[in-house]
């Protein structure tokens, strides 16, 4: 039966590709075509077989994965929980997970009911079960809310089993990211480099250790541990600058003479050069 619907499937590609090719429609149109086609079949259900006919694979190239199912909205609205429904899933941004062994959290009469049969990626940082606005929409966030949003993405990855991807904002109807994924994966990267880039900034540079009482006044030092990070130097305390801050940080600084250190840091004053407790004067 499958091996007999290949077929005709792959013939009746060929003889679309034949026909389009013969009236000069040009490749964008012919992809818009197939676009159509793929979601057509996939409403059957047995979209991810086009992916197993060679025919259209070459045709769409790269363009195709493999072995993932699909998914349009509509259809992943039958996966909703509900009496004679196909099942309990869910999506996270744009990716489909079977959330069934959850189903106390997401079936109906649940605390998540709302994510059950659509991407609520918004609600999972905002709380906004209401369905007003788009739910999918996590460009509107603050930079670390997406970051939070990702986190639960990875929960479900390791939580629940991967089913898929969903046509729309995230993927188009060839399962390939997206402008808006793009971006969104962007944005991730981003905020993924500037915490890397503040903790090797941690490690060069760990906070010293403060007291403060009223006869004495402030004052700062460096030991092994200074900053809860441990190391085999105590460095001598500097005020810190960092790029883009008008204000200073007490840092520990294994070098002062770097010259990178040098251009970020100052001395404190009247304090020696190389003493590892300073007074701090205001
Ligand atoms: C933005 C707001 C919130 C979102 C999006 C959210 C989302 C979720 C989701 C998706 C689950 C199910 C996880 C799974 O599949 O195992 C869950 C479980 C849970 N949530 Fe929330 N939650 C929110 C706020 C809260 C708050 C404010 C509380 C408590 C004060 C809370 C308490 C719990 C508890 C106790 C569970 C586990 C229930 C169980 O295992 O029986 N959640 N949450």
């Amino acid at each position: 039966m499958i091996v007999k619907f290949i077929i005709l499937t792959s013939l009746s590609g060929f003889l679309l590709f034949v026909i389009i090719n013969n009236n000069g429609l040009s490749f964008k149109k012919l992809n818009g075509l197939l676009e159509k086609v793929n979601i057509f079949l996939m409403n059957f259900e047995f979209g991810y077989l086009i992916n197993t006919i060679p025919l259209l694979r070459d045709i769409l190239g790269s363009r195709v994965r493999l072995t993932e199912k699909l998914f349009t909205n509509e259809e992943l609205a039958t996966f909703n929980g509900e009496i004679g429904s196909k099942g309990l899933y869910l999506a996270i941004l744009g990716k489909v997970y079977d959330v069934k062994k959850g189903s106390k959290h997401y079936g109906p009469g649940g605390n998540y009911h709302y994510f059950a049969g659509r991407d609520g990626s918004k609600a999972f940082i905002t709380g906004d079960f209401s369905g007003s606005g788009p739910a999918d929409d996590v460009l509107s966030l603050q930079p670390e809310e997406m970051a939070g949003v990702n986190q639960w993405l990875s929960f479900y990855e390791n939580e629940y089993t991967y089913k898929g991807k969903l046509i729309g904002r995230y993927y188009n109807s060839y399962g390939n990211p997206t402008e808006y994924q793009k971006q969104v994966i962007k944005t991730l990267q981003d905020i993924d480099g500037e915490k890397r880039r503040n903790e090797d900034l941690e490690l060069k540079y760990p906070p010293c250790n403060s007291e403060w009482n009223r006869e004495s006044g402030t004052r700062v030092w460096c030991s092994k541990m200074s900053g809860g990070i441990r190391r085999d130097w105590t460095g001598v305390p500097r005020m810190l600058y960092l790029p883009g801050s008008d204000s200073y940080r007490c840092a520990c600084v294994k070098d002062p003479e770097d010259p990178s250190t040098r251009r970020s840091s100052r001395e404190y004053p009247g304090c020696e050069p190389r003493s590892t407790s300073c007074r701090v004067f205001t």
